[in-house]
């Protein structure tokens, strides 16, 4: 077995445990507070340089602070969503509402490892490597956004970044260069009509009709107006009006998300959504308001980096495959906006065939022998950066 891979198997049983305790305790968004204490405390035994309340809830971890740049930064998140866990079992959610579902809580467990075998070869590595215990993940202007605001990501020259994906097999990474996730923004629209009674729809302008067409045109946008060979996603996912059955209500609100996988296409989102929203209103002699927030950019993994985190995989014996782009977003782009680097996903799947039970998922769960094969693939790519063998 490689060196690295060994190391990191030797560790499987605390990563395990530390995986189930972060696990049972979930904190959601900008309230990790038990998580980031527990993290910084961990980094502190390990004789690193520990700055708390990064980002408000966010842990930066170094080691070798002192020594030249350049900096090599890896990165983990630690929220939780706001979701009930449904699994069974001793090491459930025990926080009602709340669940480690995207499995950041192995991503945290995975550097905790790395900084430890990392903190023991200290003398070794030339350069600092700084650990980011990034809050605040799954919402938007999240914890990457607050990081890189606060100027945490001076001095890094490269910073890589792990997903754990059940839909891979163990001992396998999914990776890709170019445009690996979508950029994830939000949108709303108010529609403002004349309510009146459900038996006299002549005398009302009923904005609930409005907005069943808006839904409808706006699915020609990705149909009609985008390049098809551009992929594009455009979904209303809340719709709001009304509160009784024989009443035409006077406003309705159409909320959604719109995802891309160019700067393009993003910029010219927000455009296509008004001209819609507002054609089809004016049409029945209403008028709306539209409201685009921009979230995730897309996330662009240069070709060079996803090379290299590739070699390292290989090194430790694990397969790479080139995985498709997916539609869903990881605030990691916002320091590849930045600094060159790479995002890649880890195989956490047990072999059992793809079930819709994947992140975000009420039963999302991971194998954890995944954990080592984490902390391995860290482990070598410092080591390899470093040229020193294990
Ligand atoms: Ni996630």
């Amino acid at each position: 077995m490689p060196a690295a891979l060994e190391l990191a198997t030797a560790l499987q049983q605390e990563l395990v445990d530390i995986r189930r305790d972060l696990h049972q305790h979930p904190e959601i968004a900008w309230e990790e507070v038990r998580t980031s204490g527990k993290v910084a405390d961990y980094c502190e035994r390990l004789g690193l340089s520990v700055q708390r309340h990064a980002a408000k809830t966010g842990v930066i971890a170094v080691l070798n602070p002192g020594k030249p740049g350049p900096v090599l930064a890896l990165r983990a998140d630690m929220d939780a969503l706001p979701i009930q866990e449904e699994n069974a079992g001793p090491c459930v959610s025990a926080n009602p509402g709340k669940g480690h579902l995207c499995g950041h809580d192995a991503h945290t467990a995975m550097l905790l490892g790395t900084a430890k075998l990392l903190a023991q070869r200290q003398e070794q590595i030339p350069f600092p490597v700084r650990f980011i215990f990034q809050p605040a993940e799954e919402v938007t202007g999240g914890g990457a956004e607050l990081l890189v605001k606060e100027g945490h990501l001076t001095g890094i020259a490269e910073i890589i970044g792990l997903h754990v994906n059940p839909m891979l097999p163990v001992g396998c990474l999914g990776v890709r260069a170019g445009p690996f996730m979508a950029s994830m923004d939000r949108f709303s629209i108010d529609i403002e009509g004349v309510g009146g009674h459900g038996a006299m729809p002549h005398l009302t302008h009923d904005p609930v009709l409005a907005a069943a067409e808006i839904i409808m045109a706006l699915q020609s946008i990705v149909s009609r107006r985008v390049d098809p060979l551009d992929p594009a996603v455009v979904s209303v996912c809340q719709v709001d009006a009304g509160s009784a059955f024989n009443v035409i209500p006077p406003r309705a609100r159409l909320q959604g998300t719109a995802r891309s996988l160019s700067r393009p296409v993003r910029d010219r989102l927000p455009k296509w959504i008004e001209e819609i929203a507002a054609g089809v209103a004016a049409a029945h002699g209403q008028k709306t308001r539209v409201e685009y927030v921009y979230g995730t950019p897309v996330l662009v993994n240069p070709a060079e980096h996803v090379e290299k985190i590739s070699r390292a995989f290989r090194a430790l014996g694990g397969s790479v495959v080139d995985t498709r782009p997916t539609m869903g977003g990881e605030d990691f782009a916002c320091y590849l906006e930045k600094i060159p680097g790479c995002f890649a996903f880890l195989g956490a799947g047990d072999g059992t065939p793809l079930t819709a039970q994947c992140f975000h998922h009420p039963r999302f769960s991971i194998d954890e022998r995944a954990l080592p094969w984490g902390v391995a693939l860290f482990l070598q790519f410092v080591c390899e950066r470093a040229g020193i063998s294990l």
